[in-house]
């Protein structure tokens, strides 16, 4: 499976981590490639979600609070991402809302357990259903 992963500065060293770390998947790193001070965490939430839509994949952002990454992903049309803080929300991001971009904080988390979280996230299917109906009336 590939994931596609993005970080601004803040969430560098995280990004980094679980791709050394977390070996049941190969990552596709989409940016910043470089640790910088000052990156836009807009611009590659942006350039992830629209890999994510077009491939019908699954994408990780990670920033300091993972707000602003969400926030980005989530005005793409089709895009569900979800920050979340417990292996818990992911589980429900997962099974109720068809999430399809986890965004992880990288200043809130300590890093052992975001490979907990992204290990529940990726091995969660969406439970179809009721749900369905509401997830089609996000982008409606
Ligand atoms: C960068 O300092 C920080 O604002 C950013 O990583 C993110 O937390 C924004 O939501």
């Amino acid at each position: 499976m590939k994931i596609y992963i993005g970080s601004d500065h803040a969430g560098y060293e995280l990004k980094h981590y679980l791709m050394d770390n977390f070996k049941d998947v190969e990552f596709k790193d989409v940016g910043y490639l470089e640790l910088n001070k000052d990156d836009d965490y807009p611009s590659v939430a942006h350039d992830l979600s629209n890999k994510v839509l077009t491939e019908n994949g699954i994408g990780v952002l990670i920033c300091g609070t993972g707000l602003g990454m969400c926030m980005a992903a989530n005005r793409h049309k089709g895009i569900r991402g979800a920050n979340c803080l417990t292996s818990e929300m992911a589980t429900m991001a997962r099974k109720h809302n068809n999430a399809n971009i986890l965004c992880l904080s990288a200043r809130l988390l300590k890093q052992e357990d975001t490979l907990e979280i992204l290990k529940t996230f990726l091995n969660t299917e969406f439970e179809g259903g009721r749900h369905e109906r509401r997830v089609e009336l996000l982008d409606k």
